[in-house]
């Protein structure tokens, strides 16, 4: 058992979910130290101290998991020790506590937050010893006067601190278990970009960049002045600050000054922002005093893609910046108003994308065992990932099949199976619950789901599209249990059953909707293979768009295959004049509205400058991003190939058009790094293709089976 010899402390008047204590242990060497190691890890959100440096560079550890396992930290501490010492460990609710989440209110009403850790300190002559939580810390208010994931930060630099005892607290249903996921860290600092008053005389800095952190003040002040920020992702037709999107995430930040010159970060709340308004700021402002600072997961950037048109570059950076922002430990909807939640079906959606654009193997494996685990405990898979909700009636689909998809994906980027052996079970268990819920008998059919969610199909006062509900149901059931069967597999299971199911559900699907009303109907009878007759679905497909000038009106469920079921079926121009489309609704009309991030919404702000909505209008939701992986895998054609995956073999098969003069991409995997680029020529085009592995190459429908090397066709 990790840290078996510490106990949980926490501090003995938690009046309130907001407050941050300290904890403190001084202890003093009289020997040489060889190494130093702490080991350490809260129900919150802590931030270690040695000798007033910070120890290690893990934003928010030690991270979000199930709430009845908590990821251990071990820092090497050497180079902070010295012969007197102060090990502190400030600690905020995080995510364990707050309003963030609602479980812990009601089931861990008694439980507070609490740090447990251990300092192994080894001396040069062999001896080791150890200091461990337990009734001699002390503990005190600190600084921090209010720290809230969703409403901000306090902090006071006048206030004193007044140490007294700490109280042991049981949380022995808490696993401590060694740190799994990737952790979060500062990536970027970035400056103001200008400085502005707006019409209503406020002054806001502009980051130029929407963006999920927190940010660096400077400044000269006297003791007790009081600087006073509020954040925004975008302005308002008149270009004041606008918002009423993060709903009732006050988002703030209060700092009362220290004397002198001083700089200060918050350490324990992170806002979505690309404005800061500057409330109260004791010190000229210029466009040094304040610096962004973006935070994420660690993970290493993979895909890259670029062409000879500014506005989809810039889609293409939005869609990066989308996965930036809410790759936060684990994948939020959003980062900025009250949610900030592990929503599966967003994680459904953009997990290709995701895989592509950086290396999130650690991270989505981390996750995908939260998920199991909130699975077994609730029976279903919950709408969020770690739950927070109330427990939901049942599975939902296009959400809940992160369980299948996700695994699957992960397995095909990265080629390691290790991953389909920890989740199989999930991935049996969810198909196995749909099969027991269902109204009718190899379809899901009859029950509650999201739907298309912001489909622009909705009826008026809805956020749900008008996909039928028994469609998407059955779609899903269908891709889930053909994922199971894949799975099981490559596993070397026996899935016989669900090979025989696979085939029933198809058969039922095809007898019972015989009819497609909406474009994501369609999208999901080609996609997932629901009708026979692909033909006539493919037409009807392409004369609904059509007769919307070329529009879609998909929400979550049917956009990110609307571009593959139109290019799987002929209709590869069609997918480019709705990738390329600038008019609203399209990826190009947020561009072209300004957007830095990807929207929620289709409509986030409408041609006349007004928003859509201020309960569902987030400008950081990277759904929609998952355009990215037709770029990737049609537009530029490179491909995973099911029985070689982890690119150990890859498929290069472009759709050029003539409408772009080039396009790129470029994806560095685990055997090395595959480019495929088109530019267009005379009357037809060049392509440019790098693989570090045995390719096959399908230029114009002509296959050529070529050796790791780089290639002009
Ligand atoms: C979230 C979504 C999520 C949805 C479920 C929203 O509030 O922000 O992204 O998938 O609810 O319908």
């Amino acid at each position: 058992m990790l840290l078996e010899n510490a106990k949980w402390i926490t501090y003995p008047k938690y009046h309130d979910e907001t407050i941050c204590p300290v904890f403190r242990r001084k202890f003093t060497l009289n020997k040489p130290v060889k190494s130093a190691t702490l080991r350490i890890t809260s129900l919150g959100c802590y931030v270690a101290e040695l000798g007033s440096r910070r120890v290690g560079d893990f934003i928010f550890a030690p991270g979000w998991t199930f709430y009845k396992r908590v990821q251990l930290q071990e820092y090497d501490v050497t180079e902070l020790i010295s012969a007197e010492n102060e090990l502190r460990v400030t600690l905020g609710a995080g995510w364990f506590k707050g309003r963030i989440n609602e479980r812990n209110r009601t089931e861990l009403k008694d439980t507070h937050p609490a740090i447990i850790c251990e300092l192994e300190l080894v001396y040069l002559d062999g001896e080791i010893s150890y200091i461990r939580t337990d009734e001699e810390w002390e503990t005190s208010l600190s600084k921090i006067t209010m720290s809230d994931f969703y409403d901000g930060e306090h902090y006071d630099a006048t206030a004193s601190e007044s140490f007294g005892p700490v109280c042991v607290q049981d949380c022995s249903f808490v696993e401590i278990v060694r740190q799994q996921g990737e952790k979060v860290i500062e990536q970027q600092k970035i400056r103001a970009h200008r400085i502005f008053t707006t019409p209503k005389g406020e002054t806001v800095i502009d980051f130029n960049q929407n963006l999920t952190g927190y940010f660096e003040i400077e400044l000269d002040a006297k003791a007790g002045e009081r600087v006073s920020l509020s954040f925004a992702e975008v302005l308002d037709k008149d270009g004041n600050l606008y918002t009423e999107n993060y709903r009732s995430a006050k988002a703030e930040f209060e700092y009362i000054c220290a004397d002198g010159h001083q700089t200060h970060k918050p350490r324990l709340a992170f806002w979505g922002f690309r404005y800061i308004r500057v409330n109260s700021f004791p010190d000229t402002l210029t466009l040094d005093s304040i610096r962004a600072i973006v935070i994420h997961s660690q993970m290493k950037r993979t895909g890259y893609l670029n062409s000879s048109s500014k506005l989809l570059n810039k889609l293409f950076s939005n869609i990066i910046w989308g996965q930036r922002g809410n790759f936060l430990d684990i994948p939020t909807d959003c980062p900025q108003r009250d949610e900030r939640l592990g929503w599966t079906g967003d994680a459904q959606v953009f997990v290709r994308t995701a895989s592509y654009n950086y290396d999130v193997e650690r991270f989505f494996e981390k996750w995908l065992a939260d998920l199991w685990l909130e699975q077994q405990r609730e029976g279903l898979i919950p709408f969020v990932v770690p739950q927070v909700h109330e427990k939901p009636g049942s599975s939902t689909a296009a959400w809940s099949d992160a369980s299948t998809v996700c695994p699957w994906q992960i397995y095909l980027t990265y080629g390691n199976k290790s991953i389909l052996r920890k989740q199989f079970k999930s991935m049996c268990t969810y198909v196995d619950e749909i099969g027991k819920i269902t109204k009718k008998k190899d379809l899901w059919y009859g029950c509650w789901h999201f739907g298309d969610w912001l489909g622009l199909d909705a009826p008026a006062g809805s956020y749900v599209g008008s996909t039928s509900l028994d469609i998407i149901g059955t779609a899903f059931y269908a891709h889930s249990t053909s994922l199971v069967v894949k799975a099981g597999k490559v596993l070397g299971r026996n899935v016989s059953k669900y090979e025989a199911l696979y085939k029933r559900i198809l058969k039922r699907a095809r007898e019972t909707f015989t009819e497609y009303k909406t474009q994501t109907e369609c999208v999901l009878a080609l996609y997932f293979d629901l009708t026979d007759n692909k033909k006539a679905v493919a037409n009807q497909l392409a004369n609904m768009l059509k007769a919307n000038g070329k529009r879609l009106q998909t929400g979550f469920v049917g956009t990110p295959y609307l571009l593959h079921a139109l290019s799987q079926n002929g209709y590869t121009e069609l997918a480019y004049d709705i990738l390329l489309q600038e008019n609203y609704p399209s990826w190009l009309y947020s561009v072209k509205q300004g957007a830095t991030t990807v929207w929620e919404h289709w409509d986030g702000i409408n041609d006349k400058g007004e928003f859509w909505s201020k309960d569902m209008n987030s400008f950081n939701h990277y759904a929609y991003g998952s355009v990215a992986d037709w770029v990737y895998g049609v537009a530029c054609g490179i491909q995973t190939i099911e029985e070689k995956p982890g690119f150990e073999q890859v498929l290069i098969a472009p759709n050029p058009t003539k409408r772009l003069d080039w396009l790129s991409a470029k994806i560095e995997t685990r055997h090395g790094e595959v480019s495929s680029a088109w530019y267009k020529e005379g009357d037809g085009f060049r392509y440019e293709i790098t693989t570090p592995v045995k390719a096959t190459v399908i230029i114009e429908g002509k296959s050529h089976t070529l050796e790791a090397g780089s290639y002009v066709f």
